[in-house]
């Protein structure tokens, strides 16, 4: 109120016109205050006409088509024009004049516009339970989500809902082609809705089943490294976001950004509006993930994803940390990859590309990732030693050690038979068998014993198993090519095959590798 009060020191007829001054300020002012009336025309909910209306108070206007229903418009005064303006009127309330069709194939001829947007990602959700979810009607889906992304403003309700309708799709674990083609669409809408969505807190979340979506606005001056983390208490489900300043040490799925990564959040450190958002997502189903070009390998965790808005994170010195949950237990030690979503790969369908990342860590249920660059992220499993299901793998160790077993207690009945019987081990040729015996028996027992010993997890005992086996092997092979060389001496060279040390010459050969 100071600039309306004029100075005593002032001379009088600058005060006269001072106070001159003042008084229609003060004039406009009253007359400004309160908005004018005003006729809003929408295409989709109808006509509505706004009263006058004073400074700082709400309307409500009937709707249309819902009566006992209103929407709601407020009058509100900006400071710095000294004036009442009217905000956008919040007709969420209000239905459509026209009711939207029946089936998804039809509501490709509907605009979608700020004022109906609402409504028909409702309707979409409510359809889809009778969908049949085929290419044509994954395709306007898609679409429809692209036109809402391309809308000025997003709520968060809208996104809330948008997200539902991902989710149910993800849900149905759609493996085929079509769906193959919306990936990449789905991926760069939700990332661009994170960002779109309006809110005047620092942070909003959006969760359903098995998405979760997260935007921050950190101020960089105290940004020291940032981590986000999601907990589920059903496998990829029932969602539960967290945010700390350190690493997660157990969670389904967790990336944290280090300190270096401040560079990015931008400049505008005074203007908390201006500063940059990070988004994390995280995907609790693999359907969307697929990848014809892979063999062997298979991704074998849920899919957690980072970025910093209109920036691209590459080459990082200090790595961002990925840790991933496995979905099932990598019993096998397959070997593990970590790996970013390729948007470029297999010809624009996406793929994995291991490029910038690296495995830090990993064990029957994590794997912790180092990566140089933000993306999306997930770890896939080299199943070329792991395809055997688990019962045909028990199966098939059963079969082995009976097999061994059985093969061991001969060989031990022969060899007891040769080693107490001193009339039969007498001649060479049984001393050759018996040898033969032996390192059959040595093999066997190698075999046997070798995954109760490797289950101690000693690299040294491991390599001394590997070599025993190898060792046996050879022994084995090389006694049986002494037992043919034998016969060979014996049956067609009989009569000048004398060999001195005959017996001790074929020992050096049969057991020195
Ligand atoms: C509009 O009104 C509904 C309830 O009438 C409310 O839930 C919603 O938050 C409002 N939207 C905005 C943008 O104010
Ligand atoms: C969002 O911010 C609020 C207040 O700053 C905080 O209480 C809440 O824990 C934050 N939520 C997440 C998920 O970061
Ligand atoms: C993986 O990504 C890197 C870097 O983006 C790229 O140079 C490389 O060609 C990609 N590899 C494949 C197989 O697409
Ligand atoms: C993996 O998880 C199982 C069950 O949660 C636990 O018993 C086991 O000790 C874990 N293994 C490792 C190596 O952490």
């Amino acid at each position: 109120m100071k600039r309306f009060l004029c100075r005593p020191e002032q001379y009088s007829a600058k005060k006269v016109f001072c106070i001159l001054m003042a008084a229609a300020r003060l004039f406009l002012l009253t007359a400004l205050v309160g908005c004018s009336e005003r006729s809003l025309f929408t295409r989709y909910k109808g006509n509505y006409s706004w009263p006058v209306t004073s400074p700082a108070s709400k309307k409500e206007v009937s709707c249309r088509k819902n009566p006992l229903q209103s929407a709601q418009r407020s009058c509100e005064i900006s400071i710095e024009l000294e004036q009442a303006f009217w905000k956008k009127p919040n007709m969420t309330k209000c239905k459509l004049l026209e009711k939207l069709p029946n089936s998804i194939l039809d509501l490709q001829d509907i605009k979608l516009t700020e004022e109906n947007a609402q409504d028909v990602v409702q309707h979409i959700l409510y359809l889809l339970p009778d969908a049949t979810l085929d290419a044509e009607e994954l395709e306007i889906i898609a679409r429809k989500i692209s036109d809402i992304v391309e809308l000025a403003d997003m709520s968060v309700t809208l996104a809330e809902t948008v997200l539902s309708i991902l989710d149910y799709i993800l849900l149905q674990e759609i493996e085929d082609e079509n769906f193959r083609k919306i990936t990449d669409c789905i991926l760069r809408m939700t990332e661009e809705m994170g960002y779109k969505v309006l809110y005047t807190e620092r942070n909003i979340s959006v969760i359903t089943t098995s998405l979760a979506l997260l935007v921050l606005r950190p101020d960089p001056r105290l940004f020291g490294g940032l981590a986000f983390g999601i907990t589920s208490y059903n496998r990829g489900m029932d969602l539960k976001i967290s945010v700390q300043e350190n690493l997660f040490r157990k969670a389904l799925a967790s990336v944290f950004l280090p300190k270096s990564l401040k560079n990015f959040l931008g400049i505008e450190y005074s203007d908390p509006d201006r500063r940059s958002k990070i988004q994390f997502k995280f995907f609790g189903t693999t359907s969307l993930f697929l990848d014809d070009s892979l063999t062997m390998e298979r991704l074998k965790t849920y899919v957690v994803s980072a970025s910093i808005e209109n920036a691209s994170v590459q080459n990082l010195n200090e790595p961002v940390t990925v840790t991933l949950h496995h979905i099932d237990q990598n019993r096998g030690n397959a070997a593990v990859h970590c790996v970013f979503w390729d948007f470029g790969k297999n010809n624009g369908l996406g793929g994995w590309n291991t490029s910038g990342c690296e495995m830090e860590y990993t064990d029957m249920n994590y794997t912790i990732c180092f990566c140089n660059h933000l993306t999306h992220f997930g770890v896939l499993l080299d199943l070329a030693r792991t395809e055997i299901g688990v019962t045909h793998d028990h199966i098939l160790t059963l079969l082995s050690y009976a097999g061994c077993g059985a093969s061991s207690f001969f060989l031990g009945i022969t060899l007891m038979t040769y080693l107490t019987l001193e009339k039969v081990r007498r001649n060479n040729t049984s001393k050759i068998l018996l040898n033969l015996c032996a390192a059959l028996l040595m093999l066997n027992m190698v075999f046997l014993t070798n995954s109760w010993l490797t289950s101690f997890n000693q690299p040294g005992l491991c390599i001394t198993v590997a070599m025993l086996l190898h060792y046996f092997l050879l022994a084995a092979f090389t006694w049986m090519c002494l037992e043919s060389v034998h016969f060979y001496l014996a049956l067609v060279k009989v009569f000048n095959a004398y060999v001195p040390k005959y017996i001790l010459k074929c020992c050096i050969a049969g057991w020195d590798k």
